[in-house]
């Protein structure tokens, strides 16, 4: 028969200890640990990885049969990319976010959005109706989609047996809780063990599994690294509350790589895709502004075209403000000094904020050229061009490096309609001429400093 015993367990990284202490001694967070107790059971029904039997030998790597991936198409040509070109069968994959970014909007248009499949949404934290409320929102009908309001982990896989939907989605796994563990749903305890048991089910059965996970103030998923180990696919999804934009992108995928993002537009019916970003990110006036610069960045493998305000003023007060919405600020100290040194940019005397538009935090260090270009123009108060952007990274000592894929930057800035796209010297080697842009090579920052005042 199976001994229960009882542990103290981290809440925040997951590490044990017999006794209670108030201190983590491998995370370091302070009041973490909460009593749970965990059932020993005997070590052959342990076994976590699924299709390993004794009898298993060692296969030469050529003789292996490679694996029939029939992706599902999700219909959503953002969530497929992120994905690596749809969901692989018996996946489990979490999408994680912050509250109210769109997690449930998201996973039920998925649900919603798979006409010839049967779907099942299953949520511990609203109630059928309230979904139900959602759907005729997105306004997708979706005759074979079905909802059940549950928290028991073990009625749940029941009904996944009974139903055998196509797709499950279970919102949320900080809610679910198993029979098998007395400690509290969303304790560490609780989301490993349903985690693992979802995954066994997931594998043997084929059928993939969308979970949804809160994250903590860390910005890490709740419940933390032992679900992201435990899990094929992370996909975190972010963005500013106060903006309509959220992007998708994924940290671990063991079918695709994790450098697509995915971008998403928050309407009053759900999410709409966002297929051409750059048109969106930059405003659309005809008047010309100092202070705004056009950078061309790359975020995931697409090059997208990102518009960055400056705006430099007499300080007011004694130190200087700084202040920057998208972008590192550290960055823009140290962007600010190189500005100083090379540029003859008096930044002890002058506030700065900066604001990179639609609410993106990109950290592309090509970004630099432009934000170097806005706070320049700002401080001149002279516009740059209007169809100028600009790709590189600025060295500690003014010098302009080079950045990479520049073709493709090049390329989307001539799609977009731009006249001229500065980047570094060094890039130049690399580039077949493209007839349609000016190409401006510049090396330090003191020659964007001269083309500004000519
Ligand atoms: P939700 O999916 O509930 O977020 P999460 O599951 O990540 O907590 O979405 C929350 C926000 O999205 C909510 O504030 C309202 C907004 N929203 C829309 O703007 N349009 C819509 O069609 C829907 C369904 C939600
Ligand atoms: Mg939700």
């Amino acid at each position: 028969m199976a001994k229960t015993k009882s542990v103290f367990v981290c809440q925040n990284c997951g590490s044990q200890s017999p006794k209670w202490i108030g201190k983590c001694t491998s995370c370091n967070e302070w009041n973490t640990f909460v009593e749970e107790i965990i059932e020993v059971k005997p070590k052959a029904v342990n076994s976590v990885v699924i299709g390993l039997k004794s009898s298993s030998k060692p296969q030469l790597i050529t003789q292996i049969e490679p694996f029939d991936q029939v992706r599902i198409d999700t219909q959503n040509n953002e969530f497929n990319r992120v994905l690596g070109g749809g969901i692989v069968p018996g996946s489990l994959i979490l999408i994680g976010g912050e509250p109210g970014i769109g997690k449930s909007t998201l996973s039920l248009q998925i649900a919603l959005s798979l006409k010839d499949q049967k779907t099942l949404y299953i949520s511990g934290e609203e109630s059928p109706q309230q979904i139900k409320l959602r759907a005729d929102r997105i306004g997708i009908k979706h005759p074979t989609c079905y909802i059940l309001g549950e928290v028991s982990l073990e009625s749940i896989i029941a009904h996944i047996h009974e139903h055998k939907p196509d797709i499950v989605v279970i919102d949320s796994i900080q809610t679910i809780q198993t029979d098998k563990l007395e400690s509290s749903p969303g304790t560490v305890g609780q989301i490993r063990e349903s985690a693992a048991m979802l995954q066994r089910l997931a594998k043997s059965t084929s059928i993939p599994i969308i979970l949804i996970g809160h994250i903590n103030k860390d910005g890490n998923i709740a419940g933390p690294k032992v679900l992201e180990h435990i899990v094929d696919i992370v996909l975190q999804f972010e963005g500013d509350h106060n903006n309509v934009y959220r992007i998708l992108r994924a940290t671990k995928n063991r079918f695709g790589s994790t450098s697509e993002i995915g971008i998403f537009e928050m309407m009053n019916s759900g999410l709409r895709e966002v297929p051409n970003p750059s048109e969106l990110l930059i405003s659309h006036t005809d008047d010309l502004f100092s202070g705004v610069a056009i950078s061309c960045c790359i975020e995931g493998i697409r090059p997208i075209l990102i518009e960055i305000q400056a705006l430099v003023s007499s300080a007011v007060y004694g130190t200087p403000q700084r202040s920057s919405t998208g972008f590192d600020t550290r960055r823009l100290n140290m962007l600010l000094a190189v500005l100083e040194k090379k540029a003859g940019f008096k930044l002890g005397q002058k506030d700065v904020f900066l604001n990179i538009a639609g609410g993106i935090k990109v950290s592309d260090p090509a970004i630099d050229l432009a934000v170097a270009g806005a706070i320049l123009s700002s401080n001149l108060d002279v516009p740059l061009g209007k169809r100028s952007c600009f790709a590189g990274e600025i060295s500690l000592t003014g010098e302009i490096k080079p950045v990479g894929r520049i073709e493709q930057r090049i390329a989307e800035a001539a799609k977009l309609g731009y006249e001229q796209v500065f980047i570094s010297k060094y890039n130049k080697k690399n580039i077949v001429k493209n007839g349609q842009i000016e190409i401006v090579y510049v090396s330090k920052i003191e020659h964007l400093l001269n083309h500004l005042n000519q």
